[in-house]
């Protein structure tokens, strides 16, 4: 039976409103998060950046075991069959998975956003996706507005039922708002204590929109070397990647983390059981010097290279 928790001890996220709803997996419980259109997303999920298609299936197939619902996948990561695969496999009912992709740079555009749609689709072996994300805003390329309009077409078919953003700043963010009257259900973002990202949780939140962390774990890069997180576990008796994770959790974001590890699926999944204090969240929040371990939203045009910077 769900039942209704605020993990932040009573402060209000996402402008006001936070809607928890816990679901109770083996004992461990992923809450979820309300979104704006009234559907609902797993506040911690799994991602597959840079994992080759079958290694997807295996590590996918392993995350979906230890309990995890929402799978994080994009067009240009090249696994979306193997996550297919993976759904395909599992055995955990449709109606119980959240399963997000992405529309890549070179097929913004109305048009090409929808024979893009299809071809991601085939290659999940999907009915209808839980949640569409256009993965850069490609400022100079300027088709994102056009590509929202086929995002909205898309969700009006039913064919997905949430559409979002990833990397949109505020220009970006606010344009497609003011001109199609629809709001992104979140933006997915880099978000970890180096790079907490203040002003465009606070630009998504002012507007309903979910953060969502990419790389919340620092993308392997020395992020979880950090000894004020490795003092904070221990403290815990945890993991730092626990540690961050729950740090996460309790600010407000839906994160994502990668692994093909299977203890660190299950590491990764478990930190919703750490519970950090005041004082953690302050000497995390210490932390953040804007280390950006990817892209800068504003300049990157991935896979556009009449656009990129040199
Ligand atoms: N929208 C975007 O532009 C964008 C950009 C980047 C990422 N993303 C999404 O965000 C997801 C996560 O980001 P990410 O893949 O960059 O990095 P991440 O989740 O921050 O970190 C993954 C790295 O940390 C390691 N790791 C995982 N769990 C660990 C643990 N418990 N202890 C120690 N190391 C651990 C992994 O190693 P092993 O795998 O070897 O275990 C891997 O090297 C991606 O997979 C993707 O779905 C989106």
């Amino acid at each position: 039976m769900p039942v209704v928790r605020d993990r932040t001890g009573g402060r209000c996220l996402h402008g006001g409103a936070l809607v928890v709803t816990v679901t109770v997996v083996t004992d461990t419980t992923i809450p979820s998060v309300a979104m704006r259109d009234g559907n609902e997303i797993p506040q911690l999920g799994f991602g597959v950046w840079q994992v080759p298609d079958d290694q997807a299936q295996v590590a996918t197939e392993e995350a979906l075991r230890v309990g995890y619902r929402l799978v994080d996948t994009a067009a240009v990561y090249g696994n979306e069959s193997g996550v297919g695969r993976a759904i395909a496999a599992s055995g955990v009912p449709r109606e119980d998975l959240f399963i997000t992709t992405k529309l890549w740079n070179v097929d913004q555009g109305y048009d090409s956003t929808l024979k893009a749609f299809d071809v991601s689709m085939e290659k999940l072996g999907l009915e209808t996706l839980d949640l569409y994300l256009i993965h850069w805003a490609c400022p100079r390329a300027d088709r994102y507005l056009d590509t929202w309009k086929a995002f909205a077409t898309l969700a009006e078919s039913g064919r997905v039922r949430s559409i979002g953003v990833s990397n949109f700043h505020r220009t970006e963010l606010e344009r497609i708002i003011d001109e199609t009257g629809v709001v992104p259900v979140l933006n997915q973002i880099e978000v970890h204590p180096y790079l907490q990202q203040a002003e465009m949780r606070e630009l998504n939140a002012s507007h309903g929109t979910l953060t969502e962390a990419w790389s919340p774990l620092g993308s392997g890069k020395g992020l979880l070397d950090d000894p004020v997180l490795t003092q904070i576990a221990e403290r815990h008796g945890a993991t730092a990647a626990q540690v961050v994770l729950a740090w996460h959790l309790q600010i407000g974001n839906v994160v994502i983390p990668k692994s093909v590890t299977p203890s660190r699926i299950a590491e990764n999944f478990n930190a919703t059981s750490v519970t950090l204090s005041d004082a953690d969240l302050e000497q995390i929040a210490a932390l953040d010097n804007g280390t950006r371990y990817g892209g800068d939203p504003s300049t990157a045009h991935f896979g556009l290279p009449e656009f990129a910077d040199t």
